[in-house]
């Protein structure tokens, strides 16, 4: 399934965040702004499980969250999602999946990975502010399948149409949440009209 989040402050704030004239501090904050937003709507069929609480007042028979979420940013850019989500959901566990696209090829290379443990019974959140050729999100998924997750969310900003078509092929078990689908990728695998090199515009690395 795919869902793009179209909520009027998402919309606003990634405008924001597209313009090139945006530097890396206002990058950052924005970034921060919109996975949270994202967090909220996406967080609206969290299972809930009855609970009895007592108030100054009395007993209240109440709901809270049932299940564990796990927050998995892909690296780099993926780390400029956590906090926004964290300060929804501040009982998240994060782990880290390392990825980079080989310049010329453009496939993901794999350099690092540490999750948390009992991903089956947990929510996972797939955090990546872009779905260019898919290659990362889809080796990101599998290698998160392979730690056992069942249930995944992935939480990107901005996808292009062939990146979404390749996870929606390769793992149909999987909901995308975006803020934007774009038009296309150009020749080097950026995605048009897009927000450029995210990591690089996050981190302040060119
Ligand atoms: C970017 C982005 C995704 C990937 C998307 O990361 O954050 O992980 O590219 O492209 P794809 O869909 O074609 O795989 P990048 O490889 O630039 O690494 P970085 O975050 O470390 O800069
Ligand atoms: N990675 C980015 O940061 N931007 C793109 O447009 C594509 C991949």
């Amino acid at each position: 399934m795919l869902k793009v989040l179209e909520h009027p402050l998402i919309t606003h704030k990634l405008t924001q965040l597209r313009r090139k004239e945006t530097i890396t501090k206002d990058f950052r904050h924005l970034l921060d702004e919109i996975s949270g937003l994202m967090a909220y709507e996406i967080s609206g069929d969290l299972p809930l499980k009855e609970v009895a609480v007592e108030t100054p007042m009395g007993v209240c028979a109440t709901h809270e969250i049932v299940k564990e979420i796990v927050l998995i940013p892909i690296l780099r850019a993926g780390l400029g999602m956590v906090d926004g989500i964290r300060n929804l959901i501040p009982t998240a566990k994060v782990g880290h999946i390392g990825l980079y696209r080989n310049e010329k090829t453009l496939a993901p290379v794999a350099y690092y990975s540490k999750v948390p443990e009992n991903l089956g019974v947990a929510i996972v959140m797939l955090l990546d502010p872009m779905i260019a050729t898919g290659g990362s999100a889809s080796a990101a998924i599998s290698c998160l399948k392979e730690e056992g997750a069942s249930v995944i969310k992935l939480v990107c900003l901005v996808g292009a149409p062939e990146g979404v078509k390749k996870i929606e092929s390769e793992h149909a078990d999987v909901d995308i949440y975006l803020a934007a689908l774009d038009e296309k990728l150009n020749g080097k695998g950026y995605i048009v009209p897009g927000l450029g090199d995210v990591g690089d515009r996050l981190f302040g690395t060119k």
